[in-house]
């Protein structure tokens, strides 16, 4: 059998090497699930039960967790004309869950981070304070339980009762909160996130068959293996494979944010309705058009057709000063496309993870259609959910010493004005008042703390292997 190599970039589905590791790691991981509503089950089970526990995660994954084998097949299913729709099960244990069921610390996932929790990385994070947190979060959280589906909220609710209903059974563990994702698309069947703009655009990919057809020539999103997968050394299968997963409630003001970027569009451009501001704070228009590659400040069509615009064959090469896209825009912070003065391009790009997140929160008007007093301040967000392989290499550098550090890209960039953390000064953000145009690039008052963290743990999806058999570990 041919042992895989994590190194490998742009591996085939059909290649034996990643049908050996198929059966072994969970769904999501290298691939999206891809399904419209998700919930998400915290638990922590209660004391003295660890063999109930074993066996209920022992017969979960034996039965129910969707290995990305499963996955694969689901997806073939999608395509036949009946499209007939299954359920997505993932399972992740925290590092307080697995010192519940004393797995021995050799066998337990070795991430410095993960084996602190979310709650420890706090203030380096300068997060929210974990007093601010919804209730289910502030306290110790074992596992949780992702489910999805891409049909309807009603079907999926009646999965997520039943897998409720088997931990509760016998007192087995305590359901601590249960959030529901439930996506909403623009009018071109986009996802989109609450602030309005189309989101999950720029991935890692890691087939070969996802970037048939097309660009790679000025930025190439096929990574290797190890960016998300880590051996699950609780197993002896050398095609064991697990990850660590960042999850995330990020709260939204909405209104806050929509506010602020008309009171921007009208310093900037004297016209609170120019969607060149907004576009410049996220890096791209709310069709996902790079605000880098929009031809002009004043001919918008290209960036508010929404039949275009996902375009992710791009870098900064050709906007080195910032005056197109700024620098502290978000995609920009978050992904520099090469242009790290610390790293080497190759090294740059191994902070990337695979985003999987999913919005929460009931939205009564569309979000592209709400007038400013219709906005939310609150109760909507995005449940963030990545995979990754270390934690303080990709989330965490990502989160502090980029979005977080006003010096990044250069000095006095200021700090990402969506994910942001902290005190937003003024006089660091900039921006071009002419676009394109070095010499308008003008300082302008801080711009952020519109997102807010109220709660989130970090996690490890295991192998199915230590899942399935978890009873004998
Ligand atoms: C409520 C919070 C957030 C909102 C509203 C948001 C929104 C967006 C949008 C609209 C995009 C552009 C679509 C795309 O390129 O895929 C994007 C891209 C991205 N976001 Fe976020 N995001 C949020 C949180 C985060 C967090 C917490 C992180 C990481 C710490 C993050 C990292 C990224 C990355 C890496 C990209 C892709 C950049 C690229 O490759 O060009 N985002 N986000």
């Amino acid at each position: 059998m041919t042992k895989i190599k994590l190194t490998k970039k742009g591996i085939k589905m059909t290649d034996p090497e990643f049908l050996n590791i198929a059966n072994e790691i969970q769904g999501n991981i290298l691939k999206s699930h891809g399904r419209g509503h998700t919930s998400q089950i915290f638990f922590r089970f209660n004391p003295n039960n660890i063999t109930k526990a074993k066996a209920f995660i022992q017969n979960f994954a034996r039965n129910q967790v969707t290995s990305a084998a499963i996955q694969k097949e689901h997806a073939e299913l999608f395509k036949t004309p009946k499209k007939p729709q299954k359920t997505f099960f993932g399972f992740y244990l925290s590092s307080l869950g697995y010192d519940y069921l004393q797995i021995s610390p050799d066998k337990k996932p070795q991430d410095n981070e993960f084996l602190q929790g979310m709650k420890a990385s706090n203030d380096a994070l300068e997060d929210a304070d974990v007093s601010t947190w919804d209730s289910g979060y502030k306290t110790d959280i074992h596992g949780m339980i992702l489910i999805a589906r891409g049909d309807t909220r009603k079907k999926l609710d009646v999965e997520v009762h039943k897998v409720i209903e088997k931990l509760r059974k016998g007192t087995l563990a305590t359901i601590l909160c249960v959030e529901e994702g439930d996506g909403i698309k623009n009018t071109n069947g986009d996802d989109i996130e609450h602030f309005g703009y189309v989101d999950g655009i720029s991935q890692p990919h890691f087939f070969h068959e996802e970037m048939e057809g097309k660009t790679t020539v000025d930025w190439n999103s096929i990574m290797p293996l190890d960016l998300v997968l880590v051996p699950d050394i609780a197993s002896k299968n050398e095609n064991a494979f697990g990850s660590y997963f960042v999850y995330r409630k990020l709260e939204q003001n909405v209104m806050g944010f929509k506010i602020r970027e008309r009171q921007l569009a009208e310093e900037l451009f004297g016209d609170p309705d120019s969607e060149l501001a907004g576009a410049m704070v996220m890096g791209r228009f709310e069709n996902g058009m790079p605000v880098t590659m929009s031809p002009t400040d004043e001919d918008l069509t290209i960036a508010t057709d929404l039949t275009v615009g996902k375009i992710n064959d791009f870098n900064y090469n050709m906007d080195t000063a910032g005056a197109k896209c700024p620098f502290h825009s978000h995609i920009r912070k978050t992904n520099p496309r090469g242009e790290s003065p610390f790293e080497e391009p190759v090294e740059e790009k191994h902070h990337m993870m695979a985003r999987r997140g999913i919005i929460y929160g009931k939205r009564f008007i569309h979000p592209n259609e709400a007038e400013i007093e219709e906005l939310p301040t609150k109760d909507v967000g995005l449940l963030f959910m990545s995979f990754q392989a270390n934690l303080a290499n990709q989330f965490e550098f990502i989160q502090q010493t980029w979005a977080n550090n006003e010096n990044f890209v250069k000095q006095k960039t200021g700090k990402d004005p969506v994910i942001g953390q902290g005190n937003f000064k003024n006089g660091m953000q900039k921006y071009a008042k002419e676009y394109g145009e070095k010499s308008s690039i003008t300082a302008t008052s801080g711009f952020g703390n519109f997102v807010t963290l109220k709660g989130g743990e970090y996690f490890y999806a295991p192998s199915m292997d230590f899942l399935k058999n978890i009873l004998a570990v």
